[in-house]
């Protein structure tokens, strides 16, 4: 077994030193992925992963994987998002394809296992004559306190939901079920990392280099993790023609794992997955606002979707979608943390500066702090002569990750 941090040795510049930050969420009962009236038992977990180079966030990456309990499982790997600090090169492509890998082989049973109990909790008070604001309320439970009784207002647990997964599905391995993995391709100059556009060493891939670069990706992927698999990309607003020209290998199909001729009379509500920053689910919502949720039909819902701004204006947006059962091994190590310990720890990430070097260089010691455990990698690849960045199109990034320290008012420049 190889864990994540062994695995991307192989594709890191040799003898340079690196760190991962494995992040998990805590496994917890969750909406379901794709609305339903019998509302399957739906596990969610946020991965966020970030590479550094010496001490400097390289690239980061979010992922959101659903597992669905009903009379099946399955499991759906969302790539929210993926960003890079420009402050250190490596081979983005290569890294993210690791990560892949990773996710896909990750044991379904290890998250069903960690599975967190749910509590409810309610506030129970005295009789009270209505209150009239929040304020009033908040008072009254003041005055209370001040009586003597400290604990009063403090919300009780009144309900513990410990879920518990049949059995059947704890002896499963990754082949026994399916794996959807979704995400849509939109080039952004940054997207976790704040003011990272500023930093002189950022290759910024447009949208079509966008697409291409993660349909290689996930292909390559794809192909190693995933033991059978159907892949489908779309571009809306595009002809069929020039979407197949995307296709990395030709067993890529145009379409959505979303749309099958088959159903597209049946109602989108039941069919469109509501995904965090997922333009099908804000879609979705949208019609939800307007009272249309129960009357579109999953072809008019794609017909519609074409025609929503962040689909048009030349831009191109893929839609990917591979679905099959994939291979297993064991996950290695990670930082599996608690809701707030996670959601500190990514914002670390999320809220630093990127390009004020004091900023960045203060980010490991505070991932630190959260409880994050950071595994040291070296690099084992080696250098390849001028890879295919045109000399014309070489940037000056500083030799391999070191972060230049900057006057803070003076421009970006960090070589
Ligand atoms: N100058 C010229 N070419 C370069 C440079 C450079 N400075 N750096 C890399 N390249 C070339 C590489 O050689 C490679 O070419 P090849 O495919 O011919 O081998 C190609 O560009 C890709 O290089 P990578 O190292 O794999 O990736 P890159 O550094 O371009 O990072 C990324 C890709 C993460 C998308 C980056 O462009 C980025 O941070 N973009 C901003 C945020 C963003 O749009 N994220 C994706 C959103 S979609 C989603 O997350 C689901």
């Amino acid at each position: 077994m190889t864990s994540l941090a062994e695995s991307l040795e192989d594709v890191l510049p040799k003898d340079e030193h690196f760190a991962l930050a494995n992040l998990q969420s805590i496994p917890k009962l969750s909406k379901p992925v794709v609305y339903q009236s019998e509302r399957p038992h739906t596990v969610k977990i946020i991965h966020f992963i970030v590479l550094f180079h010496n001490q400097t966030p390289v690239l980061a990456t979010e992922v959101y994987v659903y597992l669905t309990i009903a009379e099946t499982l399955k499991r759906t790997i969302y790539v929210s998002k993926v960003d890079t600090t420009g402050l250190t090169k490596v081979k983005v492509g290569k890294v993210v394809q690791r990560i892949l890998e990773w996710l896909f082989e990750y044991p379904v049973t290890q998250y069903l296992r960690d599975l967190r109990v749910k509590h409810t909790y309610k506030t129970v008070l005295k009789p009270h004559p209505p209150f009239t604001s929040p304020v009033q309320r908040a008072l009254h439970i003041l005055i209370e306190r001040a009586k003597g009784d400290k604990d009063y207002g403090v919300p009780q647990i009144v309900e513990s939901k410990a879920y518990r997964v049949p059995s059947r599905f704890l002896s499963l391995t990754n082949s026994d079920f399916q794996t959807d993995l979704v995400l849509f391709t939109r080039a952004e100059s940054q997207y976790l990392f704040p003011n990272s556009n500023k930093n002189d060493g950022k290759h910024i891939l447009d949208d079509g280099g966008l697409l291409k670069w993660w349909l290689k990706s996930i292909n390559l992927s794809v192909n190693k993790s995933f033991k059978s698999a159907q892949k489908y990309v779309d571009i809306l607003n595009s002809e069929p023609r020039q979407i197949s020209r995307y296709f990395p290998e030709n067993d890529w199909k145009i379409g959505s794992i979303y749309y099958r001729p088959e159903k597209a009379h049946d109602l989108a509500v039941y069919n469109i997955p509501l995904l965090p920053d997922d333009p099908k689910g804000r879609f979705l919502e949208h019609l939800v606002v307007e009272n249309r949720a129960k009357r579109v039909s999953l072809s008019q819902f794609w017909t519609e979707l074409a025609f929503r701004q962040e689909f048009r204006l030349g831009r191109i947006v893929g839609l990917i979608g591979v679905t099959g059962t994939c291979n297993e091994s064991a996950p290695g190590p990670l930082s599996m943390l608690k809701g707030k310990d996670f959601e500190n720890a990514r914002k670390v990430f999320t809220e630093s500066d990127y390009s004020d070097s004091s900023e960045v260089e203060a980010i490991y010691d505070r991932v630190l702090e959260y409880g994050v455990e950071l595994q040291e990698m070296t690099g084992r690849q080696d250098r390849v002569a001028s890879s295919s960045i045109p000399e014309s199109n070489k940037r000056p990034v500083t030799d391999l990750g070191m972060l230049v320290k900057r006057k803070k008012s003076t421009t970006q420049q960090l070589s």
